[in-house]
């Protein structure tokens, strides 16, 4: 509570700073704020998206990026963007489905097949369709971004099968979905903060979590935990996001250059995030990280009641239908 106050007073103080510099000059600065560490990939694809704002209005409408959670877990950020203290945060998809359900479908085990059936949908129909429910609850869309799949990663034995989770204590991410995701996998689902993991990882409050490369790796949780498994149960995107407080107030002009500056910056965040998997993981080897390629079927199989529980509410089902024959 402490900690949430100092955000928030410091935030209003920025606010007021910024207000001030507002009236001296035509230029309008957005805060961006997202959990990631500055060594990520998702956040260099952030960088772009300023240089090419900054590009695009001529400096008359910027972003200044709050890394690293320092003002608050997506869940916080989320809701300061809802009451218009932050303008725009990036955001796991799965995060974003506490407020807007749409998303929860990002977060179905095995939904998307491969790279291509997920930007297919992602940069396509079903995409915007998503983006734009956001809307109805303050938080308006801008792009997603590539976070790859999630795997699980332990400390103590290799997972080659859904077996080997019983009894295991894994972190998710805070929402109903990833839960009921690790629960049905066979886990002991303990929902915390991304930015808790590492201390609890090392405390032995959970056993192992489940997260892409990028962020395993960026948030050194390969010191502590030494096995990866790629059963890849789950390709949930990163959304960047603005509060509709921040958007409805913009001008035409300006929407359009965060519009375009955002979805421009996609293709090298793509990129960025390839090129550092390929880096990371042969420092992972190096640092005696040992891979598990499991049988995807087992964990496909055993996590099927997801989907079949989801298609049971007639809006998910459109959704998912229109994935599925994409
Ligand atoms: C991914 C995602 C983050 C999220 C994190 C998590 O790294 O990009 O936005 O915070 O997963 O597991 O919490």
């Amino acid at each position: 509570a402490i900690k949430k106050s100092i955000v928030l007073g410091t935030l209003t103080l920025l606010c007021l700073i910024l207000s001030s510099c507002a009236a001296v000059s035509d230029t309008k600065v957005l805060y961006f704020a997202h959990s990631l560490p500055t060594s990520h990939p998702v956040h260099k694809g952030i960088l772009d998206m300023q240089s090419i704002l900054n590009e695009k209005s001529g400096g008359k409408l910027q972003i200044k990026v709050f890394p690293d959670g320092q003002l608050g877990s997506e869940r916080e950020v989320l809701e300061l963007l809802q009451i218009g203290s932050i303008a725009i945060t990036k955001v796991s998809a799965s995060a974003l489905s506490n407020f807007a359900p749409e998303y929860q479908i990002t977060v179905i085990p095995y939904l998307f097949r491969d790279d291509a059936h997920l930007w297919r949908n992602l940069e396509g129909e079903v995409g915007e369709q998503l983006l734009a429910s956001g809307s109805e609850y303050l938080l308006r869309g801008l792009c997603f971004y590539d976070a790859g799949a999630r795997s699980f990663y332990t400390k103590e034995k290799p997972i080659n099968s859904p077996d080997d989770l019983t009894g295991l204590k894994v972190r998710v991410q805070n929402d109903q979905m990833s839960v009921s995701m690790a629960n049905t996998l066979g886990a002991s689902a303990t929902p915390m903060a991304f930015s808790e993991l590492y201390t609890a990882l090392q405390q032995n409050v959970v056993d192992g979590a489940e997260n892409n490369i990028p962020s395993f790796v960026t948030s050194n949780h390969f010191e502590v935990c030494k096995y990866y498994t790629f059963d890849e149960h789950t390709m949930i995107p990163d959304v960047v996001i603005i509060g509709t407080k921040f958007w409805d107030k913009l001008s035409d002009q300006e929407k359009n250059w965060l519009r375009a500056a955002s979805k421009e910056s996609v293709v090298a965040q793509k990129r960025y995030w390839k090129e550092t998997i390929a880096e990371q993981m042969e420092m992972l080897k190096k640092n005696g990280v040992q891979f598990t390629y499991p049988n995807k079927e087992a964990f496909q199989e055993k996590s099927r009641p997801i989907m079949e529980n989801m298609k049971k509410d007639p809006k998910m089902k459109a959704i998912i239908d229109k994935i599925n024959a994409n």
